[in-house]
């Protein structure tokens, strides 16, 4: 692990300091509401001015609102609009399509990978051209097997990889936590890289090798002498510690130069992360800034509420990771705000808007049910309950059934409880708990913002040059966020 660490004055890193800084005094005020569990009742502990407003408020109204609609003629309280704005200017820009979203250290330039930082802004990455004009046509059997959300987030994110190892002259990548391998294919099969999967789950790497078999057969009946390296596979967790890591190093350097027929000096290799969830982001950011072997590393990390948190500097947890967030006396970020932050905002807001929030009406159900069970005993407070997928108009006797499924009988909610008055009350003020929900929906950006802040500052106190990139439609795949980094060639062999 490098020691010296640096703090880079550039404009971005400096700006990324003072905007965590920022964030941190709007959580003091307002972070209660993302600590909360939407099933407790917390209409109450909100400012009157808000109150007052907001219970004449329809989903479809505050939806519109949240959205960014200035046109709307009601008189909001100007906490509440002053708050819209605060966290609209402090969250880093979800729009991939806009190219000013890219927060990039200013020590990335004038380098040989300033041309590639100009390809990814511009969009022009191209996939490896005999592999692509080959496959062109074959492109539909590439989508076997691959859900359309992973379909996009594999186009945008292979052809950055692409780029990437052809600017920094690498074609071995180490995807981690590979999953079912389908980045991976795309990456061999289309761009022509050798690539090694690390995946911890035996049986996804087992499935991911049949797939890979499965699409070489039907892309050899086409095109038989198309040469293509199959990716391979290894299950094992990547972990923390140097000694854990040089050994999986050698094992992925054995790999390459065995079926990839490379030798030693060839083998160095970049690291390539698709949702790498909770910690195992950290873990390869703290991967990359150890080995000399990672030429770059291109990540977008998810499911942060599975982050480890711990202020010991000593102990290898998940947040925080810079040394400048480290340092402040309260960085705490809580289980349910992480949760928060892992959301999908942008499809929130249009369920609100259009009036389709059938779902989001389940968090009353939850709530009442909350009480209910409570009721029962003290101690079945926020008790896991089944998670009931609404597909349709959904009443609150069939939630509670299928939500406490698993309970003993006794526990589960009756016809006591249905016709119970206060329980009638509640159930009639679902709206409440809606736009309790998209209140915390408007700060969670906050959140990820701070984390992903975190990695970059990171990244540039280990003198490893950051870019921070929106990449995913946030629509489609919510966690759209690249954190890239690519070593100084002549620096790395
Ligand atoms: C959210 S999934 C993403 C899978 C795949 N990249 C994709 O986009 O479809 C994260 C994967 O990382 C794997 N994983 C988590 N921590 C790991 C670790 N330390 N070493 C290896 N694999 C890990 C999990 O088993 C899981 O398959
Ligand atoms: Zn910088």
């Amino acid at each position: 692990m490098a020691t010296l660490v640096e703090t880079c004055v550039c404009e971005a890193c400096s700006e990324a300091r003072v905007t965590i800084q920022q964030i941190f005094d709007v959580l003091d005020i307002y972070g209660w509401l993302l600590d909360s569990y939407v099933v407790e009742q917390l209409w109450e502990k909100l400012p009157n001015s808000w109150k007052l407003i907001l219970q004449g408020v329809s989903p479809e109204e505050f939806g519109t609102w949240l959205g960014g609609d200035i046109s709307c003629t009601r008189v909001w309280p100007l906490s509440l609009l002053a708050l819209r704005q605060v966290t609209w200017n402090l969250q880093i820009n979800r729009d991939h399509r806009n190219h000013e979203s890219t927060l990039r250290c200013g020590k990335v330039k004038n380098d040989a990978y300033h041309n590639l930082e100009n390809l990814i802004l511009e969009g022009k990455g191209e996939e490896s051209q005999n592999l692509h004009d080959a496959l062109k046509k074959h492109n539909n059997l590439f989508l076997k097997h691959v859900k359309i959300k992973k379909r996009h987030e594999i186009q945008e994110i292979a052809k950055i990889c692409a780029d990437c190892a052809r600017e920094s002259n690498a074609k071995c990548i180490v995807d981690v936590g590979a999953g079912m391998g389908h980045l991976a294919r795309s990456l061999a099969f289309k761009y022509g890289l050798y690539v090694t999967c690390i995946e911890q789950n035996a049986s996804l790497s087992q499935q991911a090798r049949k797939w890979d078999r499965e699409l070489l057969t039907s892309i050899s009946k086409h095109l038989p002498d198309l040469p293509i390296k199959l990716p391979q596979h290894v299950s094992v967790k990547l972990e923390n510690t140097d000694l854990e890591q040089t050994e999986t190093v050698e094992n992925i350097q054995r790999i390459f130069s065995e079926n990839f027929n490379l030798s030693k000096t060839q083998t160095g290799f970049s690291i390539v992360g698709l949702h790498p969830c909770g910690d195992l982001a950290a873990t390869l950011l703290r991967f990359y800034i150890s080995r000399h072997e990672a030429r770059f590393i291109c990540i977008v990390g998810c499911c942060y509420m599975k982050l480890t948190l711990k202020d010991t500097a000593d102990v290898l947890h998940g947040y925080p990771l810079s040394k400048y967030l480290s340092s402040f006396e309260n960085h705490k970020l809580s289980y349910t705000a992480l949760e928060a932050a892992c959301h999908a905002m942008e499809s929130h807001c249009d369920k609100l808007r259009t009036g389709n929030y059938e779902d989001l009406i389940v968090h009353a159900y939850r709530a009442a049910l909350e009480t209910i069970l409570i009721r029962r005993s003290k101690r079945l407070r926020h008790i896991q309950v089944r998670n009931v997928k609404v597909v349709k108009p959904l009443t609150f006797q069939q939630y509670c059934a299928a939500a406490t499924a698993d309970f003993e009988s006794y526990l589960q909610p009756n016809d006591l409880d249905f016709e119970n008055s206060q329980i009638k009350y509640f159930l009639s003020q679902w709206r409440q708990i809606v736009i309790f929900g998209a209140l915390r929906t408007m700060l969670a950006p906050l959140v990820e913002t701070v984390i992903l802040l975190d990695r970059f500052l990171f990244l540039s106190e280990n003198n490893l040059p950051p870019t921070l990139k929106p990449i995913f439609d946030a629509r489609l795949s919510p966690r759209n966020f690249l954190l890239l980094s690519v070593k100084n060639c002549e620096s790395s062999s």
